[in-house]
């Protein structure tokens, strides 16, 4: 199982939320047996480091981003992995369109539809406040338990996005 994470510039939510699924996952003891990986669907960072900001708020919760550099979707990604997980309806969108085939398609969910509210928005923290990026993990850890919920389960296809 492959799961990549995808946010806009690849900076600030997708590389939080790899590292938070990285280590619930391991912690669930699906280390080995689940990869994540994360990139964005724009171009403006690529090769850059996780924004200072995120990785200061990660650090307070015990995750390291500092080891994460910045990539962008790139259409071998669509076949690689078996769920993308866009962290906004821009970049759930932006998949959408980028997707090759209807099977690719179906992979693109919200990393949200695992979390406990219907919310599917994790705001863009980049142009606010430091504790943006707080909220940022918030919602990040409620997603990333329901997702190994939902593999511990083994019913995590049926969160698919409509
Ligand atoms: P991210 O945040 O998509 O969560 O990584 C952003 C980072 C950079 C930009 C936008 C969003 N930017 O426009 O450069």
């Amino acid at each position: 199982m492959r799961i990549l994470v995808v946010c806009l510039g690849n900076i600030c939510r997708s590389p939080t939320a790899h590292a938070v699924l990285e280590r619930k996952l391991a912690e669930a003891g699906f280390a080995g047996r689940v990869q994540v990986d994360s990139a964005g669907t724009g171009d403006y960072h690529i090769g850059g480091v996780p924004d200072p900001r995120a990785c200061e708020a990660a650090a307070e919760r015990g995750y390291d981003l500092t080891h994460l550099r910045a990539r962008q979707v790139e259409p071998a990604d669509f076949v690689r992995f078996d769920m993308i997980l866009a962290a906004d309806s821009e970049n759930f969108a932006d998949l959408v369109a980028l997707a090759p085939g209807a099977a690719e398609r179906a992979k693109v969910k919200y990393l949200l539809d695992y979390a406990g509210s219907p919310e599917q928005e994790i705001p863009d923290p980049y142009e606010e406040e430091a504790q943006a990026f707080g909220r940022v993990l918030d919602l990040v850890e409620e997603a990333a338990d329901g997702l190994v919920e939902a593999l511990q389960s083994g019913d995590w296809t049926t969160h698919a996005s409509a």
